[in-house]
C-alpha cells in the first residue's frame, strides 16, 4: 500500500541529536515538524504541578487530557526535570494511547510530515516511507545534553546527566508499551563521530533516497 503523505520517522534516544536533525530536514524538504518528546514532556510536568503521581497511570492519564497547544511553548519543558518526568509518564498505556490521535493527525498532512520520538517509525506511522535511527553513545549524548543544559542557565554535574541518560534509556527501552527501538526498516544514524552539520547532511541523503523510491512506487 503507498503511503498517503511523505512522512519522515526520525527516532532515537535522549541527545542522539535527532530533535535537530528533525527540524533541518523539515526546512530541507519543506515539511511541517513534530517533536513528540515535547507531549510527553508537557504530560508530566501538568501531572507534577497538579500534584499528581508520574508513575500513577491514572493522575498521568489526567495530565495529558488537560494538554494544550499552549503548554508546548513554555521553556520549562526543557528542563533536565521534566526529561525525567515524560519517561515516567510515558511508560503508560492510557498516556500514550491519549496522545496518538494528534500524532496521526500531524503526520496525515497533506504534503507530509517529520516527527520525531522513540516509536515513530514502530507505532505511530509504521508505514512512513522514510525512516532514521539516530544513536550515539551515551558518553557523547551526555556531553551534548551537558553543555545544552548549561546554556540554558542550568548548573548540573556531567556525571550526573550521564546517570539520567542511562536511567532514561533503560526506562525508554524496557517499557512494554511501544518501547524505544529500532523499526527494522529504519536507516540507522551513529552521530557520535559527527558535527551535527555532518549528520543532517547524512539524514538529507538517507531521506533524498526515501523519497526517490516514494515517488516511484506511487
Ligand atoms: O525526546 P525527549 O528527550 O524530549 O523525550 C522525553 C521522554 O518522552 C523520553 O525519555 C521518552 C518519552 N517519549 C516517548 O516515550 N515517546 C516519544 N515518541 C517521545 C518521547
Amino acid at each position: 500500500m503507498t503511503a498517503p503523505s511523505f512522512v519522515v520517522a526520525v527516532d532515537g534516544p535522549a541527545a542522539s541529536g535527532k530533535g535537530t536533525i528533525a527540524v533541518r530536514l523539515g526546512r530541507m524538504f519543506g515539511l511541517p515538524v513534530l517533536d513528540t518528546g515535547l507531549l510527553y514532556r508537557a504530560v508530566g510536568v501538568l501531572t507534577d504541578r497538579a500534584g499528581g503521581n508520574p508513575d500513577d497511570e491514572a493522575a498521568a492519564s489526567d495530565g495529558a487530557r488537560g494538554l494544550t497547544a499552549a503548554v508546548l511553548d513554555d521553556p520549562a519543558l526543557r528542563t533536565r526535570g521534566a526529561g525525567e518526568l515524560a519517561s515516567r509518564v510515558a511508560v503508560h498505556p492510557g498516556v500514550r494511547a491519549a496522545l496518538l490521535d494528534f500524532q496521526r493527525a500531524f503526520a496525515a498532512q497533506p504534503g507530509g510530515a517529520v516527527l520525531d520520538g522513540r516509536d515513530i517509525g514502530t507505532v505511530i506511522c509504521p508505514d512512513a516511507p522514510a525512516k532514521l535511527y539516530v544513536t550515539a553513545t551515551p558518553e557523547v549524548r551526555a556531553e551534548r545534553r551537558w553543555k545544552q543544559l548549561a546554556g540554558q542557565g542550568e548548573t548540573v554535574e556531567y556525571a550526573d546527566v550521564l546517570a539520567d541518560i542511562r536511567r532514561r534509556d533503560a526506562r525508554d527501552g524496557a517499557r512494554e508499551a511501544a518501547p524505544m527501538v529500532a523499526a527494522r526498516d529504519a536507516e540507522l544514524l551513529d552521530t557520535t563521530e559527527m558535527t551535527i552539520d555532518l549528520a543532517a547532511d547524512a539524514a538529507r541523503r538517507i531521506v533524498e533516497a526515501a523519497r526517490a523510491r516514494w515517488e516511484a512506487s506511487r
